[in-house]
């Protein structure tokens, strides 16, 4: 097996082989505009080899009526333009979401899905009936956040396989902690750590990742820095234009727009598992 890459270099300090092996990188990450059920529609079976992604869901604004401020803007309110498009999370759409996912993974294949606090207790069961789910991880966001009773400090990360095959290694905690990213660019930017230590955990080098909500491309981000091919989709212009931009600004600078520093721990990184 391959070993995964490490961050690419700046473009200034490459040889002419490595800058055609930066164009070849980019010949193998594709956002595209699309719904994500139409996305993994147009993927043939059996080719995807990792699923790493961070679905939008109404449940918890929608139920909760949550969500009025800075970042959201004003959540119910029609033409909200600091609000995207959400994904319909009932469980029927949610089934033909995931049965998309099984069709298109690999056997063997993994897949991480992100789920927040409701939906984790309203859809998060259903990953059973496609997927052998592993594991829960908890992303611990460090600093704490809102929320009406206990105020929130982490979301939720099932990790389930088509089929059989382990782990690239067996010290990975399944407590990640990487801190939030303040004042971000875009409304629910995660940190790129975190789809590194998906990846890390389950791709080797050439893999091809998908993701099909994409937002701000911090997969996308984490698929190059490990070698792999990318694959994502997103439902909104603004999303898949920021993405772009932040995927060709780091293939040639070798610098991440939106996420300039680490988000992880100084203590962390000493001991880096991602
Ligand atoms: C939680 S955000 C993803 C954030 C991303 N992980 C990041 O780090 O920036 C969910 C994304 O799903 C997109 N979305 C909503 N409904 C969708 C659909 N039906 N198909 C594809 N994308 C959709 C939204 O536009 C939003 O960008």
């Amino acid at each position: 097996m391959k070993t995964l890459t490490s961050t690419l270099p700046k473009i200034a300090s490459l040889s002419t082989q490595q800058n055609l092996q930066l164009l070849d990188i980019k010949r193998e990450i594709n956002i595209v505009k699309k719904d994500c059920v139409k996305f993994l529609k147009d993927i043939k079976d059996n080719t995807v080899d990792l699923i790493v992604t961070d679905p939008a869901y109404s449940g918890m604004n929608e139920k909760l009526k949550l969500g009025h401020g800075r970042i959201v803007g004003d959540y119910g309110k029609e033409g909200n333009s600091k609000w995207f498009e959400e994904f319909r999370d009932d469980p029927e759409n949610f089934r033909i979401f995931l049965a998309e996912c099984k069709r298109v993974l690999k056997d063997g294949g993994h897949i991480f899905i992100m789920f927040d606090n409701f939906s984790l207790l309203t859809l998060g069961h259903l990953m059973r009936e496609f997927f052998d789910v592993k594991n829960i991880i908890v992303w611990d966001k460090v600093n704490i956040g809102m929320g009406h009773y206990f105020r929130r400090r982490h979301e939720m990360i099932i990790f389930a396989s088509k089929g059989k095959r382990k782990l690239n290694n067996r010290r990975t905690p399944d407590v990640w902690r990487f801190k939030r990213i303040h004042n971000a660019a875009y409304p629910t930017q995660k940190p790129v750590e975190l789809f590194e230590a998906m990846i890390n955990g389950s791709a080797s080098q050439d893999f091809l990742v998908v993701d099909p909500f994409i937002g701000s491309g911090s997969s996308a981000i984490a698929a190059i820095k490990k070698g792999c091919k990318f694959l994502g989709c997103d439902l909104s212009d603004e999303a898949v234009s920021i993405t772009k931009k932040r995927v060709d600004h780091y293939l040639h600078t070798g610098l991440d727009l939106l996420q300039p520093e680490s988000s992880a721990l100084p203590a962390d990184i000493l001991n880096k598992f991602w």
